[in-house]
């Protein structure tokens, strides 16, 4: 089964994420566990401290090495050990498959104040961005990245893989077609005559040009990207 420890320093911010949600259901399903482990219980000294300034100055406060190390192998062996980071690889849908497939640990670590002590980095065997942006702390990025990762875990969501395939960024690789539900016409929108036809090849078929025109409009950097990444050569 798929074991996920989330280290950080703000476990309380996963309470809701843990108790409501598709995440909630999979773990309830015992399709894999969720340990929230807080990073204080490994800091130094009588105030748990587990920040320090940082060599050379400038602002804010960096993650020490010795807490995050004893955090991390606590957890015994893991098959990867994910950094969050502005500076990571953007994370993706394939990413999203592929680290479903974990058979194992994964370990996610959520920095805090300015970032961890760059030494930290030979923890991990992935460093992950979710954007071009900077947040406060890692705590949303795992929480968004987990939730991507265990609603792909087998028999988490109802209708199983073909429930995913057709999505965005899945198996055809662009953006999901336009959906839409009762009433068929709601302040003179129209739901798609095709739609209501019953014709299910005509239907299909509508579904496969339409989602090519929303990819090309919105997101034509990603049009006829594959589902899984090229092998490294
Ligand atoms: C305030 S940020 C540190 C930013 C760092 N000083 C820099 O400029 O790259 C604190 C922590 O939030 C997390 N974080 C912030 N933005 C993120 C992003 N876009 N993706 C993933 N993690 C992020 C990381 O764990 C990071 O160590």
């Amino acid at each position: 089964m798929l074991e996920i420890d989330i280290i950080s320093v703000q476990p309380q911010m996963f309470r809701g994420f843990l108790e409501e949600s598709i995440v909630a259901r999979a773990v309830k399903k015992g399709a894999c566990r969720i340990n929230i482990v807080d990073l204080r219980e490994f800091g130094e000294g009588r105030w748990r401290k587990v920040d320090d300034k940082p060599y050379g100055g400038g602002p804010g406060m960096l993650m020490k090495c010795a807490p995050w190390f004893a955090a991390v192998e606590s957890r015994g062996p893991a098959a990867r050990v994910v950094m969050t980071s502005p500076a990571g690889k953007r994370f993706a849908q394939r990413d999203a498959e592929e680290l479903s497939g974990t058979d194992g640990r994964i370990v996610f670590m959520c920095g805090h104040y300015e970032g961890f002590d760059a030494r930290i980095e030979s923890l991990a065997t992935d460093l992950y961005s979710v954007g071009d942006f900077v947040m406060t702390g890692g705590e949303l990025a795992a929480a968004s990245m987990v939730d991507a990762i265990v609603r792909l875990l087998p028999g988490v969501l109802g209708g199983g893989p073909a429930a995913t395939a057709s999505e965005s960024f899945g198996a055809g690789g662009g953006l999901e077609a336009p959906q839409y539900t009762h009433p068929p016409e709601f302040r003179g929108m129209k739901v798609p005559e095709v739609l209501l036809s019953g014709d299910h090849r005509k239907i299909e078929a509508w579904r496969k040009s339409a989602a090519r025109k929303k990819t090309e409009n919105l997101r034509p950097d990603i049009l006829g990207a594959p589902l899984t990444a090229p092998p490294e050569i």
